[in-house]
């Protein structure tokens, strides 16, 4: 077993860990934070998506014992009590979301591009989520909703 001390959307968390457990595993089962989902676990399908240290990772395949002092974002960090992260109002206009279990990671994916590449063209926004799987096959308005805030809206109203 390992201590280790995370900051887990802006707030501190002291967690000690068996070394074979995943950062996606304390989220879910230690933390309470299931907005990432478990899909594949094996790095395929993007579900799991989190930001750790400003960049997308897989939560899957990250083993925790290894983040003593990261920082980690999720899907339940985002938008506050003034309203919803405008990416996810955006998801909401665009309907780019059918059962949504893919939704937070491709959110998080969104942020992640957009955090780098504040205008991205759709070809970027593609290539950039191309790792994350959508069983529903709603990539249009997923691409549609990135790309309405990329512009700050301009290119698609
Ligand atoms: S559950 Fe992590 S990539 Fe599929
Ligand atoms: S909305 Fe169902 S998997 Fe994407």
């Amino acid at each position: 077993m390992k201590t280790v001390t995370l900051t887990v959307n802006g707030q501190s968390e002291k967690l000690t860990l068996a070394p074979h457990r995943t950062l996606l595993d304390i989220l879910r089962e230690d933390l309470g934070l299931t907005g990432a989902k478990r899909g594949c676990e094996a790095g395929e399908c993007g579900a799991c998506t989190v930001i750790l240290n400003g960049k997308p990772v897989n939560s899957c395949l990250v083993l925790a014992v290894e983040l003593d002092g990261a920082e980690v974002l999720t899907v339940e960090g985002l938008g506050g009590p003034e309203g919803l992260d405008p990416l996810q109002q955006a998801f909401v206009d665009n309907f780019a979301l059918q059962c949504g279990y893919c939704t937070p990671g491709m959110i998080l994916m969104g942020k992640a591009l957009l955090a780098q590449n504040p205008r991205p063209s759709e070809a970027e926004v593609k290539e950039f989520i191309s790792g994350n799987l959508c069983r529903c096959t709603g990539y249009e308005n997923i691409v549609k909703a990135i790309m309405a805030v990329a512009a700050g809206g301009e290119r698609h109203g």
